[in-house]
């Protein structure tokens, strides 16, 4: 039986920052992981950059049942604590947009941080261990795996969600918070690709790769960003953004955000009558979208003089909130997270300690603390594991 203070299942981005800032308390500490290799999710993240953080990181910009629970964590290891780590390895970074910091050459940058901060700690990492049960003690744990017994007096689950089986996701931290009597919240997929229904994918399908600033909203929340069409239906950041607000309604897309498109196609019939509605859209959009436009929200293409004070009104409005009704979204295959997942109800948020359950903590995907598309995801990670590794 090996013994260890600390036992982290899970070597992603909670569980080897977790492990390495216990490692670093003089604990001592094993990380198990049944993939062949560490943080692969860290790897292929922000297109191989990672966005390992957002500099405007705020509680407001994570969904959750109690949105108050990640306060206490992301204000005791913040964005700019992070940041600092990044500064101390000389990691070359930049931000992208809106706050977004991704690595200057490649995410592996982010994997060596982590476990040059895992050797400093002294800590054990093990891949290809299947963990196949886990037993109370009065003080603590054994944990039985396909490499042996592990006995440990805090156990810290950091095995994600559900997203991107192919990556190792396993609803293992689920099944660990039921078996001791946690409540998990239904989960579902996030910052996800919506699919469409045949009438509307079959001809956007033809425009796969056009993309378009727009405003996407439903339940009161909208983005302002690019809209991508694809083969299967909407992406784009402002897609994935919202689809982690979505629950089966319409999505309004506002295809003209930035400018009032009453006003312009007035003075548009005023200066050129005779173009015709198509050929007037294509100066506003991509060409084969403006064709697909009229298709689709079945415009008459007529010289923009033939079209009366209503109907001019009515392609303003249409394209000011196209109610876009999704037929679902692409799932856990290509989602970046998981929505929903352990209760926070049952956890400290202080120590990420389950309640009432001494010794046992969840930290990062697999607790219902879910961020927006920008670098959130691994700053949640970041903060909740910093916060556990104080107390375990
Ligand atoms: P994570 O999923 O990283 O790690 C869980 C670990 O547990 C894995 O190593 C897995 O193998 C292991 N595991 C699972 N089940 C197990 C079992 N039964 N036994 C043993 N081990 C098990 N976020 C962001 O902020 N910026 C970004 O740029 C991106 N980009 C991005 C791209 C893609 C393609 C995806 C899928 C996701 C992102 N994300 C992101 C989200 C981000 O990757 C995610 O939120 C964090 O990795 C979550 O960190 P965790 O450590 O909680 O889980």
């Amino acid at each position: 039986m090996i013994q260890r203070d600390v036992i982290v299942i899970g070597a992603g981005a909670a569980g080897l920052f977790c492990a390495a800032q216990a490692g670093q308390r003089g604990r001592s500490v094993e990380v198990l992981d049944h993939a062949k290799k560490v943080g692969r999710k860290i790897l292929m993240s922000g297109g191989g950059r990672c966005n390992f953080t957002n500099m405007y990181a705020a509680p407001e910009n994570f969904l959750s049942e109690n949105p108050h629970f990640c306060k206490s964590a992301l204000s005791r290891y913040t964005q700019w604590d992070f940041i600092g780590l990044v500064n101390d390895y000389r990691i070359p970074y930049h931000e992208k947009t809106l706050g977004q910091l991704f690595c200057d050459d490649s995410a592996s940058d982010i994997v060596s941080l982590l476990m040059s901060e895992c050797k400093k700690g002294g800590v054990t990492v093990t891949t290809r261990c299947e963990i196949t049960a886990i037993e109370k003690l009065d003080d603590g744990y054994i944990v039985n795996t396909s490499l042996g017994q592990y006995q440990c007096e805090s156990l810290v689950i950091a095995t994600g969600g559900l997203s991107m089986p192919k990556l190792g996701a396993t609803p293992f931290g689920y099944k660990i918070a039921e078996q001791f009597g946690l409540a998990v919240l239904p989960t579902r997929a996030g910052l996800v690709p919506f699919t469409l229904p045949p009438e509307l994918k079959t001809p956007l399908a033809e425009i796969s790769g056009v993309s378009q600033k727009v405003r996407a909203g439903c339940v009161n929340t909208s983005f302002l960003e690019d809209m991508l069409i694809t083969h299967r239906g909407l992406s784009g950041p402002a897609i994935l953004q919202i689809s982690s607000f979505w629950e089966g309604q319409d999505v309004e897309l506002d295809l003209s955000p930035e400018e009032d498109l009453h006003a312009d196609i007035q003075q548009a019939r005023q200066n050129q009558p005779n173009q015709t509605l198509k050929n007037y859209l294509a100066t506003r959009f991509a060409k084969r979208l403006a064709e697909t436009l009229i298709e689709v929200l079945s415009f008459d293409n007529m010289p923009l003089k033939q079209l009366n004070e209503k109907q001019l009104s009515n392609v303003a409005d249409t394209l000011h909130a196209w109610k876009v009704r999704p037929s679902g979204t692409e799932g856990y295959r290509t989602a970046e997270v998981t929505l929903g997942g352990v209760d926070t109800n049952a956890l400290s948020s202080k120590t990420m300690e389950a309640r009432d359950v001494k010794g046992l903590y969840f930290i990062g995907e697999v607790v219902d603390v879910t961020g927006w598309l920008g670098g959130y995801n691994f700053q949640w990670a970041w903060s909740s594991a910093w916060v556990a590794a104080q107390y375990v």
